[in-house]
């Protein structure tokens, strides 16, 4: 097992393991207090897992709250739902949630951990890999509003985080590849994974971990996500503008490594990314085989990218690369950004 512990901020300790065997001791000290747990857990996860917490917890009442999962989980009707079950069972300040499910759920029930009386205590087990490196690490939650994505949340983290890699056998391939966007956009922000590692059938705990490493170093420095957090946004401002145009279609990961080939195509332009490290990044986006292309104009894109979150109404923070790839960010108007991508 692979323990990244917990640091100054309130980021927290998170654990690595193919197998359950620590899961009674780490749940077990965070939950030290309570007398029942509320467990959220995905529709999908609990058919398969539903006996997985049997044994854990020897001296506390559990309770299952099921959910279906996926995006559109993330509502003010199922936050209500789930503080309508909180509230039926008594659920206490001293008590303790978990979420156990992909992002979707993590960042729900974070949501509900984070407002039910003022916070209750919160841990995580990730069943999906974008769940594993990104979704649970961090300590952001939240649920959409109207058309909002993540309209409302909080930052809250959990007491730990347990992922068990053996939950990713069962993961759909199109779920497993999403998470893959995200490992290969670690691996340009110091992750010490090989291309060979990544290629590989399925995820080792060094690739989990080396990719919860840096996003806890990030996370770490810049909690509220004022300033250089931001770097964990590489590929997302082309990435989210196509996974909007393709109505959701397209997964998120792969989104990720369309929009991160658009990046490589602007620094290319812009900031003198030679042509030799340009072709060895691609390569290494390209290495599970994803189609990198982008279905859509520069100027339907031009239509998303104000939306992005780095944009102030004339410029986009735009993360990019310097000539010898390090990721660095540059103020780029939109047409300028569109312009790079002709
Ligand atoms: N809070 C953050 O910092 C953060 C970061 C990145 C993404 N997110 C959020 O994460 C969400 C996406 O999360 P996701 O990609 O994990 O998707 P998800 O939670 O929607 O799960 C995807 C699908 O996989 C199924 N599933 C989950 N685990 C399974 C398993 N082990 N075996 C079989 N099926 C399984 C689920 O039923 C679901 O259908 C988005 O809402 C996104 O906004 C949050």
């Amino acid at each position: 097992m692979v323990t990244i512990p917990f640091d100054t901020t309130k980021s927290s300790t998170v654990y690595v393991e193919n197998g359950r065997e620590a899961l009674s001791s780490v749940l077990g000290e965070v939950f030290s207090r309570a007398k029942q747990i509320a467990v959220v857990v995905d529709e999908a996860v609990f058919t398969l897992y539903g006996n997985y917490f049997n044994g854990v917890f020897s001296d506390k009442r559990l309770s299952f709250f099921v959910v279906k999962g996926g995006e559109k989980c993330k509502t003010l009707g199922t936050y209500e739902r789930i503080v309508n079950f909180a509230l039926s069972l008594g659920l206490r300040r001293n008590d303790g949630v978990i979420a156990f499910g992909g992002g979707s759920i993590t960042d729900v029930t974070g949501f509900v951990a984070a407002t039910y009386l003022r916070g209750v205590t919160f841990a995580s087990v990730p069943t999906t890999l974008l769940a594993m490196v990104d979704a649970a690490i961090g300590g952001k939650n939240g649920i959409d509003f109207g058309e909002i994505k993540n309209c409302l949340g909080t930052f809250y983290d959990t007491a730990a985080v347990y992922c068990d890699l053996d939950f990713l056998k069962t993961l759909p391939p199109r779920e497993l590849e999403s998470g893959y966007g995200e490992v290969i956009k670690y691996a340009f922000l110091g992750a010490r994974i090989t291309a060979d590692e990544i290629a590989a059938q399925t995820p080792s705990i060094k690739l989990v971990s080396e990719c919860i490493r840096v996003k806890k170093s990030f996370v770490s420095v810049d909690y509220k996500d004022e300033s250089t957090r931001r770097f964990l946004n590489l590929g997302h401002t082309f990435g989210h503008a196509i996974e909007s145009l393709s109505g959701f279609t397209l997964s998120h990961g792969e989104c990720v490594l369309k929009g991160l080939a658009l990046s490589l195509k602007v620094a290319k332009k812009l900031q003198g990314l030679s042509d030799e490290n340009y072709a060895r990044a691609m390569k290494l986006l390209g290495v599970r085989g994803h189609d990198l292309s982008c279905p859509y104009t520069p100027k339907k894109l031009e239509t998303f990218l104000k939306y992005d979150k780095k944009f102030d109404g004339s410029a986009v923070d735009f993360i990019t690369f310097d000539s010898e790839l390090n990721a660095v960010t540059d103020k780029l108007t939109l047409s300028e950004l569109v312009g790079a991508i002709r």
